[in-house]
């Protein structure tokens, strides 16, 4: 019975053997978000690749027992790191000090994105990618730019990773309404920056908050990242929630790949909800499947209130997204 059980949990079908890359592993999102994808089972195939360090953190993961294959690559093998990747993640990049916007990471990160997004490009066209870097809201734009650059964008395939919005407005309602957090399924659209994410509480059980108490709320979820920032007091931002969400994201695309039913998770995609108004992206649930986006889900119902923070927050994301492709048309 034991060697029966463990056969199965220990078997990989081709629909669950994944290669992942993550493309920045040894920094403070990429160690821990290593550690939960070697955890994951359908990821039999882990290739850290990072400036300096990925070889280290792959030595170090590689040692948990689950039955995925662990190597880390060095700047010369970002090819061989990619080549074959079902999934690429890239938690690369500069994170942001007190006293500064996400966007103030645009010079740095901009590029970095961009010339992974080439490599990416090149050597897994057909990989679903996972952007973590900052501003999301430019470097996903930037990622869709180079891809189209090079013919094999696939708008199913490309995703900004906005999960840490979700995870925080579970966590921060339920602290309010005195609930398990777990039960708590918040849908936040928008984007990944200050204004632009807008929780939908009126699609919650509180959707009876008194006025104050709902705005607080909504403006703790919308500067969240704030919070750790300045409590980490020039020592980065958000790294273990980030793995976490990360590694929820991840884990629901690959189930999505899978071929497992009703996974849906919000991201900030290549979405047609506000295409004719200019914004081109846009986060909002998404059913994952075997091609990646599956469906786009429409915002359903929305107080007055959240019409208003929707309407403020495609205003941001079209300067948000026009600055990223900008930037690639220039900087190609
Ligand atoms: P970090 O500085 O700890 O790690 C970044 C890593 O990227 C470093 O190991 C660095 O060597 C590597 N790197 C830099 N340029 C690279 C390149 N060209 N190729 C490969 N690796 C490269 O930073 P962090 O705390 O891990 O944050 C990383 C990024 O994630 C930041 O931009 C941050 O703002 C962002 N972030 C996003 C979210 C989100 O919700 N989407 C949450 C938290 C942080
Ligand atoms: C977050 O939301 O924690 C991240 O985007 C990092 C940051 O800069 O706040």
């Amino acid at each position: 019975m034991l060697s029966k059980i463990a056969t199965r949990s220990f078997s990989s079908t081709a629909a669950n053997a994944h290669k992942v890359a993550v493309l920045g592993a040894g920094g403070g999102i990429g160690q821990p978000l290593s550690l939960l994808l070697k955890l994951n089972h359908k990821v039999t195939d882990l290739a850290l690749y990072d400036l300096r360090g990925a070889p280290g953190v792959a030595a170090d993961v590689s040692h948990v027992p689950t039955n995925s294959t662990v190597k880390g690559y060095n700047p010369d093998q970002l090819a061989e790191a990619l080549t074959g990747a079902d999934v690429i993640v890239i938690p690369a990049g500069v994170p942001r000090k007190p006293g500064m916007t996400r966007d103030d990471l645009f010079n740095t990160n901009a590029s970095i994105v961009r010339d992974l997004a080439k490599a990416a490009a090149e050597n897994a066209p057909n990989a679903a990618v996972l952007v973590i870097s900052n501003p999301v809201n430019s470097t996903v734009p930037i990622v869709a730019e180079v891809f189209k650059s090079k013919g094999v964008y696939n708008p199913k395939k490309l995703f900004g990773v906005t999960t840490l919005d979700v995870l925080r407005a579970s966590r921060f309602v339920s602290e309010i309404a005195g609930t398990n957090p777990v039960n708590e399924k918040v849908t936040v659209v928008g984007g990944h920056s200050g204004i632009t994410i807008v929780p939908l509480l009126s699609q919650t059980n509180h959707k009876d908050l008194d006025t104050e108490t709902r705005d607080a709320l909504i403006h703790r979820i919308q500067f969240g990242g704030d919070e750790v920032v300045q409590a980490k007091d020039g020592a980065g931002s958000a790294t273990l929630s980030m793995a976490q969400a990360g590694a929820r994201f991840a884990g629901a695309v690959l189930d999505g790949l899978s071929g497992e039913k009703d996974v849906i998770e919000p991201s900030f995609v290549d979405s047609p909800l506000f295409k004719s108004e200019g914004v081109e992206f846009f986060s909002s649930k998404v059913t994952l499947g075997v091609e990646g986006v599956k469906t786009v889900h429409p915002l359903g119902e929305l107080s007055n209130h959240e019409e208003e923070l929707v309407k403020t927050a495609k205003e941001t994301l079209i300067s948000n997204i026009k600055k990223g492709v900008e930037f690639v048309k220039q900087n190609p």
